[in-house]
């Protein structure tokens, strides 16, 4: 396995849409996968999509369950994902993206969303997701649609380096 260069806001490659695997059981997507998983856990991030490693396949993984204290980090890779909302119900909350490091916004994402891909043995992965697992996959799955966090953003000014969003905007309760 190898660690990967992620590219940062202002690549061309973050703006592209990625395209269909075509060969799900392919050698060189189980590699894209491992390393993907590698660059992530040392990047130390939740969720990362093909395109943020140069690679401009529909690929995206995220870890499961996101809570902390759960020892076990369980990640799940989804190829040529799909997904849809559950109901119109929004959250607001800070997201960070690892090709924008150091930053934080205020994002709307769907509450309640139902996605489904493959796993690298080809079998169909189906799930609804609510709360952050919902909010992560929604993010990875835009950046196979070449959008990125920051043109999403609740209002214009949530959003900064995150020591400045920690002082100034979480500790007020009129924000989210
Ligand atoms: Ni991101």
């Amino acid at each position: 396995m190898s660690i990967l260069k992620i590219s940062r806001l202002g690549h061309p490659v973050l703006l592209r849409k990625a395209k269909p695997v075509k060969d799900i059981l392919c050698n060189e997507v189980k590699k894209i996968i491992n390393d993907m998983t590698e660059t992530m856990l040392d990047a130390k991030g939740i969720g990362l999509a093909a395109p943020q490693v140069h690679i401009n396949k529909q690929i995206i993984i995220f870890r499961t369950p996101l809570i902390e204290e759960e020892k076990e980090i369980k990640i799940t890779a989804l190829i040529n994902p799909k997904l849809s909302k559950i109901s119109d119900d929004t959250d607001n909350d800070w997201e960070g993206c690892l090709s924008i490091p150091g930053m934080l916004g205020l994002v709307k994402r769907y509450s309640k969303i139902r996605y489904e891909g493959y796993d690298m043995a080809g079998n169909i992965i189906q799930q609804e997701a609510e709360g952050l697992h919902a909010r992560v996959v929604q993010h990875e799955f835009d950046h196979l649609m070449g959008i990125l966090y920051i043109n999403r953003l609740v209002n214009k000014n949530a959003y900064g380096y995150a020591e400045e969003i920690e002082n100034f905007w979480q500790k007020r309760n009129d924000v989210k």
